[in-house]
């Protein structure tokens, strides 16, 4: 039997918002309970991107892992490390490159949504092309069996299965193919109803403070039918519904009656769900700040993280060189 095996990663691209801590993060939290696990700061994907800005990808890398570890990540449950550090991670993507036809990484859908979202930067690049290799590096070196991912993640995933599949049909059996964990948590929209974004500004930050969680919730889109106070609202419509679903779940069938009778008001409505937030975040919060006063905690985690998955991959990087005959 196969042990089970979870490998993950988040790009350190900006500050980690309410999308990442319900998408990702409560799942890694949950998932460390029960399998081994490692977790990586992606900044080297994030690099495919933000190849303009390296320097603040560097500098974004302790503020993430604090969020992770203010989120619920354990240390001693879980391996977290820098993917950069880890230099087995460009050998065996060099290595994985040379049998991946460009035809499969230009249909990737993934792939072609994200350069049209992504207008401002030039991403004709050959390193955007293979962020799926890259990704598909990563889980390998550990041989991750299952990946807790995202829906727009899925393609990489399969094309990563594929990638398996020629790599062990052309030198022997040393992968195996990594399965999907599909994180069920329905999205979190932004403030303005589209898609919760970096590039869009319309996150609340998991380290906002309350002024500005009040404030960016005062200005978040509702049912758009609903013009006066007097007028029912349509909570089904309505983004700060779904946050108060998640966030004040036991008052949101009150709720949701008195948006239909137009007893509350949309601004009474917000009010209420920016204080739930506040709570919601409060331990987060606390913690991050105790982890903030005490700046070797993260370089140690790292470092021994680091270790841990330079050991792992190297292992696997020679096994895969050995099959191709690249090692003795
Ligand atoms: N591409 C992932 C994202 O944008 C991040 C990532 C990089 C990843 N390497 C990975 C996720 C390996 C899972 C497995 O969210
Ligand atoms: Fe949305 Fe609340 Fe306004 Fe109803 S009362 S439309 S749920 S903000």
């Amino acid at each position: 039997m196969v042990e089970e095996r979870v490998l993950s990663g988040l790009r350190p691209t900006g500050e980690v918002h309410l999308g990442h801590l319900l998408g990702v993060l409560n799942k890694w939290v949950e998932l460390q309970e029960k399998y081994s696990c490692f977790f990586m700061v992606a900044d080297l994907h994030a690099l495919t991107t933000d190849y303009a800005r390296p320097r603040e990808i560097g500098e974004n890398i302790e503020e993430n892992v604090i969020a992770w570890l203010a989120a619920g990540l354990d240390p001693e449950k879980c391996t977290i490390f820098v993917q950069s550090r880890v230099l087995e991670h460009a050998q065996l993507h060099l290595l994985l490159s040379m049998i991946t036809p460009i035809s499969w990484l230009e249909r990737n859908p993934t792939y072609k949504e994200q350069k049209e979202e992504l207008k401002n930067k030039d991403l004709s690049t050959y390193g955007f092309l293979g962020y799926p290799i890259l990704q598909t590096a990563d889980i390998l070196l550990y041989k991750a069996t299952s990946v807790p991912v995202g829906e727009d993640q899925l393609p990489h995933l399969e094309l990563g299965r594929e990638i398996v599949r020629r790599f062990n049909s052309l030198y022997g059996q040393v992968f195996v193919e990594p399965q999907p964990i599909l994180t069920t948590t329905p999205k979190l929209l932004g403030s303005d109803n589209r898609k919760m974004s970096k590039s869009y500004k319309n996150y609340i930050a998991l380290a906002d403070p309350p002024e500005l969680i009040r404030k960016k919730v005062l200005q978040m889109i509702t049912d758009p039918a609903r013009m006066k106070r007097a007028d029912p609202g349509h909570p089904e419509v309505c983004n700060v519904y779904t946050y108060q679903g998640f966030f004040n779940p036991e008052r949101v069938a009150e709720l949701t009656k008195s948006c239909r009778e137009a007893k509350i008001g949309c601004t009474d409505c917000k009010r209420e769900l920016a204080e739930a937030l506040i709570g919601y975040l409060k331990k987060f919060q606390e913690r991050r700040k105790q982890l903030k006063g005490d700046p070797g905690i993260v370089q140690n985690i790292l470092a021994k993280g680091n270790m841990v998955a330079g050991e792992m991959a190297s292992a696997t990087l020679k096994e895969a060189q050995k099959a191709m005959g690249l090692k003795l």
